[in-house]
């Protein structure tokens, strides 16, 4: 299986980070978006990223040219029909990605690999929205992707080990580590950080502590880079929370609740960097 062109459906927060890092390894890929908004935002902010590479001499100006000129855009996944891979990076709604994994299934080449960049939806179940569970593969990303080595390949119940060290391969082509690991909840990666992040949350809804002390005394006592609530903050909110019903509904264990001041500020619209507030306030 030799992937030479990929497609990237959904340029949020993630798909952006991916289209940028498969372009900045000399692959053509096509970023698909329903949002013409969306796509043009992230677009911007590839091109704000390149060009502080460029910058700070991390990357040449020609390296960058060539990295923005290998991107296209789309706004129907029908534009993924011709790619070896296609990596889906929607929001975390198992219904909207098994509908693309249906589409994606009645429109891509036989030999594609169809892949999820999912943080914690079964990888099998997406799988099962199609005839060929088998090219099904999981490939977690992590944020911001530029600058994380990680990429979590998961193998579902279903996945044909070809597929899967394909995957590993291509993974190893951008310059990330790839790490396999089997179709569980969470799998390794949200299993582990998740519960973490919702503790803290606890400790701030209990009063154990103020926002700021809680990060501190993960990041200067744990040497972890950021606190888990300036990290939740990152990552989003909304993503966490659920993340933290799909490990509590299919775990089945009352350890994995969700945190109810958790629920209380998606509901409020706070989700984060990326609505200016969290548990922190941004630019
Ligand atoms: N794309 C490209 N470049 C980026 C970037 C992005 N999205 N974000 C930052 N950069 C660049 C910056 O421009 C900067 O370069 P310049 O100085 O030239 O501008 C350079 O990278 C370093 O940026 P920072 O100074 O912000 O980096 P830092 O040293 O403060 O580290 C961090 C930031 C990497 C985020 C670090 O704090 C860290 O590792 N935090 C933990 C992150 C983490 O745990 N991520 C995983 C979340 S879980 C997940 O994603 C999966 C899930 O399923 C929920």
């Amino acid at each position: 299986m030799d992937i030479t062109r990929v497609a990237v459906i959904g340029a949020g927060t993630m798909g952006r980070g991916i289209v940028q890092v498969v372009a900045q390894h000399g692959y053509p890929v096509t970023m698909i978006d329903r949002d013409q908004a969306i796509v043009d935002a992230s677009l911007a902010s590839i091109k704000h990223f390149l060009d502080r590479a460029v910058a700070h001499e991390r990357l040449s100006a020609d390296d960058a040219g060539v990295a923005m000129s290998l991107i296209e855009t789309d706004l129907a996944v029908e534009a993924a029909a011709d790619v070896d891979l296609v990596i889906e990076a929607v929001p975390e709604i198992l219904e909207l990605k098994q509908q693309i994994f249906q589409r994606l299934n009645a429109i891509a080449s036989d030999d594609t690999i169809l892949a999820s960049n999912t943080s914690s939806i079964s990888v099998t179940k997406l799988a099962s929205s199609t005839d060929r569970p088998g090219q099904v593969v999981g490939m977690h990303f992590f944020n911001p992707v530029p600058l994380m080595p990680l990429v979590e390949v998961v193998q579902g119940l279903r996945t044909a080990d070809e597929t899967a060290a394909a995957t590993i391969d291509f993974a190893k082509r951008l310059d990330k580590t790839p790490v396999k690991v089997n179709d569980f909840p969470g799998f390794v990666s949200n299993r582990v950080l998740m519960p973490m992040i919702n503790e803290a949350i606890f400790c701030l809804m209990e009063n154990v502590a103020t926002n700021q002390a809680i990060d501190d005394v993960m990041r200067l006592g744990m040497n972890h880079p950021m606190g888990p609530l300036a990290l939740a903050d990152l990552i989003g909110l909304d993503v966490c929370l659920d993340i933290m019903e799909v490990l509590h509904r299919d775990l089945g264990d009352p350890k994995y609740r969700p945190c109810p001041l958790l629920r209380t500020m998606v509901a409020a619209g706070k989700l984060g960097k990326k609505s200016g507030e969290g548990f922190y306030f941004y630019e």
